[in-house]
């Protein structure tokens, strides 16, 4: 199943280095090309010349080649890869990926990677518990990289918890299911909404909203992991775009994202609004900076369009639309109106009553109703497992 796969495996400097020579020897055996990057400390744990002799190829670890006066091309090995495993990953790679710091080769590889991402950390306990390093995994989840969580067991400094590498068997297994799995968006064009809108006021100020667009950016991965062609159409943000199949298009107000949307509809086989579009916009742009008068001060504001019900109205019966609904009181009875009212056909619901839901936080709680199934509800998970719920159910739907 993994014939011909071309894995990029980089290997940290961990205890748990010394499992990653029986992991190459795994994905020889399945007829992968394997190339191995060391970090420096890796070394000291596993030596270049096991690797190279399993792998077949030199190990890699400096950005130069040796007395040839040439330098390592990270770009290019980082576009030859189906697959980036880093196994064991570091806390400090996993902080540098986290946070996109770039003094190894592993590490530039890593940022130059436009291919699938997996890791499987192994440290002691406690850092591994760490908020600091939590953090950070979650946040390369919300990357759309595949975390497979160190396991429980009897670790180097003599404690025992989690913290230990996943064995080379499992983590070879998830390589295999991961490179052989049904694409099951493939060929489908996606468009998605994203983020807040920015309406301005004059040229220093404007009406806008905490929304990050971090659940429309995963849900942009998932599907683009999935093989779908996503257009991600995204309001002011930090947007991380992790996979060439997602273009991404910025705009500022809602009069733009609807132009785009506009414009991408009709080519569009699913449309997901996860954006926080403003309401209203000032019925007046001022073209200076509004000097201060009065005590007090009235702008005056105009709806917006809507832009879930206008493409609603458009819908083929080829296409399928869904929304999200933010709601604070009577959330499943203003789900449901606002899914009739916009004609989609699933509505995410997230309640701002639930711990770690809504704006700015990695975690998000949900329910998913449908207008011919029952409502689902889904426990308190990362965003990128939430977005994973997301493409299920759409993919039930589909093919309901
Ligand atoms: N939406 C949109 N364009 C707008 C407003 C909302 O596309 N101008 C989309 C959102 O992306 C979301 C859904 O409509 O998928 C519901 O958004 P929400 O703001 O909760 O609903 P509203 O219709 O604005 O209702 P209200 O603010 O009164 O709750």
């Amino acid at each position: 199943m993994l014939e011909g796969k071309k894995i990029l495996l980089g290997v940290c400097g961990s205890i748990a280095a010394y499992k990653s020579a029986l992991l190459v020897r795994l994905l020889i055996k399945a007829g992968c090309e394997v190339q191995v990057v060391l970090t420096a400390p890796a070394k000291t744990f596993v030596t270049p010349l096991t690797l190279a002799t399993l792998s077949k190829n030199p190990v890699l670890s400096k950005f130069e080649k040796d007395d040839q006066g040439q330098w390592e091309n990270h770009v290019e090995l980082g576009l030859w890869a189906d697959l980036l495993v880093i196994a064991p990953a570091s806390a400090n790679t996993i902080s540098k990926m986290a946070h996109g710091l770039c003094d190894n080769l592993l590490t530039a590889v890593y940022l130059s990677a436009k291919c699938p991402i997996m890791l499987a950390p192994a440290m002691d306990l406690d850092m591994y518990r760490h908020p600091a390093t939590r953090k950070n995994l979650e946040t390369l989840q919300s990357f759309g990289h595949l975390v497979l969580e160190a396991e429980h067991g009897e670790l180097a400094s003599g404690l025992v918890g989690e913290g230990r590498m996943a064995e080379p068997e499992a983590i070879f297994e998830k390589i295999e299911s991961l490179l052989s799995k049904k694409k099951r968006f493939e060929g489908k064009q996606v468009l998605i909404t994203a983020g807040p809108t920015f309406e301005k006021i004059d040229p220093v100020r404007f009406i806008g909203n905490h929304s990050s667009g971090k659940m429309g950016l995963a849900l942009a991965h998932n599907m683009a992991a999935e093989g779908a062609e996503v257009k991600l159409i995204a309001g002011p943000g930090q947007y991380n775009i992790e996979s060439d199949l997602i273009s991404l298009i910025r705009i500022s107000s809602a009069d733009e994202m609807f132009a785009q949307v506009d414009s991408h509809y009709s080519t569009a086989d699913i449309a997901i609004f996860a954006a926080a579009v403003a309401d209203y916009k000032p019925a007046v742009q001022a073209k200076e900076k509004i000097k201060k008068s009065d005590q007090t001060m009235t702008i005056e504001l105009v709806k917006n369009k809507d832009i879930a019900a206008e493409m609603g109205k458009r819908k083929r019966k080829d296409q399928i639309n869904i929304g999200f609904a933010l709601e604070t009181e009577k959330e499943e009875q203003f789900a449901k109106e606002k899914m009739s009212k916009k004609n989609f056909d699933l509505i995410v619901l997230n309640s701002l009553n639930d711990n770690g839901a809504g704006f700015s936080v990695d975690t998000n709680k949900i329910t998913i109703f449908s207008v011919d199934q029952p409502p689902r509800p889904f426990e308190l998970k990362s965003k990128s497992k939430v977005a994973a719920d997301i493409v299920n159910c759409i993919h039930e739907k589909i093919h309901s």
